[in-house]
């Protein structure tokens, strides 16, 4: 390297989100090193920087990528989570020198970032986990970044940081998020947000199309519309154009779209499984990300659902088309349906966003992360796959109310939900007369309805818990925990039973 600049940052592991996200930061002007493993990895990422004539340069051995960078070091790891990140830092380690920063930018699990940061720390090393969002698209043009652990690691790129990310009109999606794992469980989180969102959106898709008999290119047509609306977001967006694509494979050219010959069976890496766990070990209700965890799980079953729907009918069911034609007997507005699922998943929604800020607040409290709820919510208006206009809101409810106990306790929330409800149930009743599965709205309506209700039939849960274990219960009228014979004395108000009978 005798002669040649050092470059201000490097990164490691050239896979695709890699070598975007390397590309990225060389075009907004940083000089940048790039490394893999696999030579040929960063062959293809030279490749691709050529005809762009980008500041960055591509090193095959750990040490000459090491050694041109300038001190202190700063360099980001996109690998795989799990091993292969414990991998890549020891082939490393024996090249970095103390205030070098090792950043993670993998989905990993935020322990994992701890244990990495307290070995980093024995070293005099700095460490982030830094939650990355956007997909491959998102880390070549700009990403929502959640970068947790050594401020002082943070400060060292933030000006690296706030240039790749995605833009939005209040700053860069990048925020210093907190201390340890923090932003690894942050993105976590994100990511169980996701699960719902995309739950939702399915379930008002199998709402409209066989309850209101839409089309694909009428679905193409009503998303769209939502995406001009308070529903518009990324995933609104995205949703719109898979019902506009045809099937190119059909050769029968029957003219079908490609969304119906998708098999119905979801995939998953583990961040939706991670969320929901978190959320019982936190004691926190997470019940719209659950159902969309679930059904995940069940649409996995695809051939004891296709049994199921055959013994089902053998034993009497009603078949889909006839639940579905008594229904439209009955007149199916579709206009009035429209407007109806486009509030339903709107109230479904803000219960979603409600739940996963709770979590991340019951964490942050828990480990003293401290972290701000509202900036979340505004690093996530751009650059990550939740990104939505309705985010601007929810960082303006935690703005007025840092300590807001739930979003859809915020007055303008609470304004929308209760404007809402009315819709909501029409859809949610609609869909189980039916038979049509809403998981994630009915988890949704549940949540609402359990929150806001002030008094619930847990009295008797209590009851029940106090007759058979004696584990007492707290009256409404005075203090105290309590115990009572319960057995003994329904027996001696026996005869007062039988006189009633
Ligand atoms: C390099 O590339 C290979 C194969 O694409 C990948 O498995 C490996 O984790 C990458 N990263 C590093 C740092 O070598």
């Amino acid at each position: 390297m005798e002669g040649a600049a050092l470059s201000r940052i490097g990164l490691a592991g050239l896979a695709v989100m890699g070598q975007n996200l390397a590309l990225n930061i060389a075009e907004k002007g940083f000089p940048i090193s790039v490394y893999n493993r696999t030579t040929s990895k960063v062959d293809e990422t030279l490749d691709r920087a050529a005809p762009l004539d980008l500041p960055l340069t591509g090193h095959y051995s750990p040490r000459d990528f090491v050694l041109s960078i300038r001190p202190p070091r700063s360099i980001i790891l996109l690998v795989k989570a799990g091993a292969p990140v414990d991998l890549t830092i020891s082939a490393l380690l024996p090249h970095l020198s103390p205030g070098d920063s090792i950043i993670d930018g993998g989905n990993e699990w935020y322990l994992n970032t701890e244990r990495r940061l307290a070995d980093a720390e024995s070293r005099n090393l700095l460490y982030l986990g830094m939650g990355v969002s956007g997909g491959e698209d998102g880390a070549r043009h700009g990403p929502s970044l959640m970068p947790g652990g050594h401020l002082a690691a943070y400060k060292n790129v933030e000006d690296v940081l706030a240039t790749i990310a995605a833009q939005v009109d209040d700053g860069p999606c990048v925020t210093y998020i907190g201390e340890g794992g923090s932003g690894n469980f942050v993105k976590m989180v994100h990511n169980g947000i996701e699960y719902g969102d995309m739950q939702l959106i399915s379930e008002a898709y199998d709402v409209l199309k066989h309850i209101g008999g839409f089309s694909n290119a009428e679905l193409g047509e009503v998303f769209g519309e939502w995406n001009r609306g308070e529903l518009e977001s990324f995933l609104i967006e995205i949703t719109a154009d898979i019902f506009r694509v045809r099937d190119e494979e059909d050769e029968e050219e029957e003219g079908g779209e490609l969304v119906d010959k998708i098999l119905d069976k979801t995939g998953m890496k583990g961040t939706g499984k991670w969320t929901v766990q978190q959320a019982a070990e936190l004691s926190v209700a997470a019940p719209t990300i659950a159902a969309s965890l679930d059904c995940r799980y069940l649409s996995g079953l695809k051939e004891e659902r296709v049994a199921a729907a055959e013994v089902l009918r053998g034993a009497g069911m009603e078949s889909e088309e006839d639940l579905l034609g008594s229904l439209r007997r009955g007149g199916i507005d579709r206009k009035r349906l429209v407007d109806d699922v486009r509030q339903a998943l709107y109230a479904s929604k803000i219960c979603s966003y409600a739940q996963g800020m709770n979590l991340l607040r019951a964490k942050s409290d828990e480990k003293g992360w401290g972290l701000n709820l509202g900036e979340l919510a505004r690093i996530w208006k751009g650059g990550c796959i939740i990104r939505a206009v309705f985010l601007d809101r929810i960082k303006r409810a935690y703005q007025r109310n840092p300590q807001l106990a739930s979003l859809v306790v915020d007055p303008e929330f609470a304004r929308e939900m209760v404007q809402r409800q009315a819709a909501w149930r029409r859809v949610v009743g609609l869909a189980i007369q039916a038979g049509i599965s809403t998981p994630g709205m009915c988890a949704s309506l549940a949540y609402f309805d359990t929150y806001r209700r002030a008094r619930l039939p847990a009295n008797l849960v209590q009851a029940q818990r106090d007759l058979f274990g004696a584990h007492t219960y707290e009256r409404v009228d005075r203090p105290g925990s309590f115990h009572t014979e319960w057995t003994k004395l329904a027996r001696q108000s026996k005869a007062g039973v039988a006189a009633f009978n």
